[in-house]
């Protein structure tokens, strides 16, 4: 079992790179499915969401070899068409990528349900629509969906109900070796849905529009491997940026495209927080009180849902009331409870959350519930007073990049430590005797 401690109070300075984009990396690495040869995958962010999808790729038959740190080697020829082991599937939601790259690769898919975190229904009705527009038929039980076409796919017009990353990222997979031309409407604008698009148009795939609300697929007969670099991940970028307010201090966060930050930025600015763009980099800091701000969560270019509990905490500090309302996930807000233990004046209103804010936040034992509230828990702790002790830690170990070596260089007070199977709670809690430090 491990554990994060925090001992709160210290304001971050210094600077933190960023790494690549976990929503990026995931479905760039299963579309090597749909390149069939061999592709060498930069700047990719070694985390378990990650390692899990390359051992899916692996599962199937792709040959998988690191050239450095964060480079990877991933050759598929020798993919099989046959469906991936079930415990693997169901550990990350990026598994569902692998129905739309078996399917262009040889017209048929079978694959387990994913997993991902519990935020919200999270149906994938509107993949299949997409996979049966292209003419594919499609059976789905309780645990796997299986997809395939005698005829081959037709590219055709897809409509999206409501916008998906994930359904515009497979409709692409799909279609990109299709015969003819598909047109995506109502798709997902987010920069991973632009960045698995670049990825396919460098291995030869005639894909336009992507980043716009209208994409257009002109299937090619044969892709071939390229070299390709992941783009920065806005959602840690965001988190830093939170940290460093939270914290009052002063952070220069490197390696990121600004553009992908402006609505975080935005809310940031009107809290009274400094942010100053430069190239590819932020610097953010914070001197004064925080002001409250209303703030929705939407699509691309919107306020990016994956940052709501983290500027929750933010919003907690601030002096007055603030409402920040989720449109994309009903089951977003768990992260309240944990926050409420550590001080906060948070009241959720249907989709709504009602922050009251307050001086000081005081630790306390609390959960990662998800990926995303995990990282508030961390940020909430950096900034309390005292000590918080963070379990169910693996959830953020899917998404973000040594995220506590990273924090402690820029002078937070944070490490994760193993447990013994038996502890003594409170002695623990209050700093006792029975740490055993696993610093990284
Ligand atoms: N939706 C449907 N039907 C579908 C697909 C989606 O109703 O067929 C609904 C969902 O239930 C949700 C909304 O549409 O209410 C948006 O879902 P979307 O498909 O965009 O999300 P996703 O592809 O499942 C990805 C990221 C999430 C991120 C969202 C939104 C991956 C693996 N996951 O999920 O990332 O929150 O896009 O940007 O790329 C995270 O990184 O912590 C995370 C949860």
């Amino acid at each position: 079992m491990e554990k994060i401690i925090i001992d709160g109070g210290n304001a971050l300075h210094g600077q933190v790179s960023i790494s690549g984009m976990k929503n990026a990396a995931t479905p760039i690495i299963f579309a090597c499915i749909a390149v069939d040869d061999v592709c060498v995958i930069e700047n990719l962010p070694r985390i378990n969401d990650v390692e899990i999808a390359l051992n899916l790729v692996k599962s199937v038959g792709g040959k998988v070899r690191f050239l450095t740190e964060t480079s990877v080697e991933i050759d598929t020829r020798g993919v099989e068409p046959v469906s991936a082991p079930c415990e693997l599937v169901r550990k990350i939601r990026g598994s569902y990528y692998l129905i739309g790259a078996m399917l262009a690769r040889f017209g048929r898919a079978m694959v387990a349900l994913p997993g991902g975190c519990d935020i919200g229904a999270r149906p994938i009705d509107q993949h299949i629509k997409a996979f049966e527009a292209l003419g594919a038929s499609v059976m789905l039980d309780s645990s796997f969906i299986e997809a395939r076409t005698e005829t081959g796919l037709c590219g055709n017009h897809i409509y999206f109900d409501c916008v998906t990353v994930g359904g515009t990222i497979n409709a692409i997979l799909a279609a990109v070796k299709a015969k003819g031309q598909t047109v995506i409407e109502n798709a997902a604008r987010e920069p991973h849905v632009v960045d698995v698009a670049n990825f396919l148009n460098y291995c030869g795939a005639n894909i336009s529009g992507a980043g716009t609300g209208t994409v257009k697929i002109r299937g090619v007969e044969r892709l071939s491997g390229c070299t390709y670099a992941v783009i920065p991940d806005m959602i840690e970028a965001g988190t830093f940026m939170m940290a460093a307010a939270a914290t009052g201090g002063r952070l220069y966060i490197r390696g990121v495209i600004p553009k992908h930050l402006e609505a975080t930025s935005a809310k940031m600015i009107e809290m009274g927080v400094s942010v100053e763009e430069m190239d590819d980099a932020v610097l953010v800091t914070r001197k004064g009180p925080l002001s409250p701000v209303n703030i929705k969560t939407l699509p691309y270019p919107g306020f990016p849902t994956d940052m709501n509990p983290q500027v929750a905490v933010l919003l907690c500090l601030a002096s007055g009331v603030s409402r920040l309302s989720e449109t994309v996930y009903e089951n977003r807000f768990r992260y309240t409870e944990e926050l409420r233990r550590m001080g906060a004046h948070i009241q959720v209103e249907r989709n709504t959350a009602v922050i009251t804010g307050t001086d000081v936040l005081h630790g306390a034992s609390v959960r990662a519930v998800d990926l995303r509230a995990g990282a508030a828990m961390v940020i909430a702790g950096l900034a309390a007073e005292g000590r918080t002790v963070i379990d169910d830690i693996f959830h953020m170990e899917r998404g973000y990049v040594d995220m506590v070596g990273k924090i402690r260089s820029v002078g937070g007070n944070i490490r994760k430590i193993a447990i013994p199977a038996s502890y003594d709670k409170e002695d623990f809690e209050n700093g006792g005797s029975h740490e055993r430090d696993q610093r990284f």
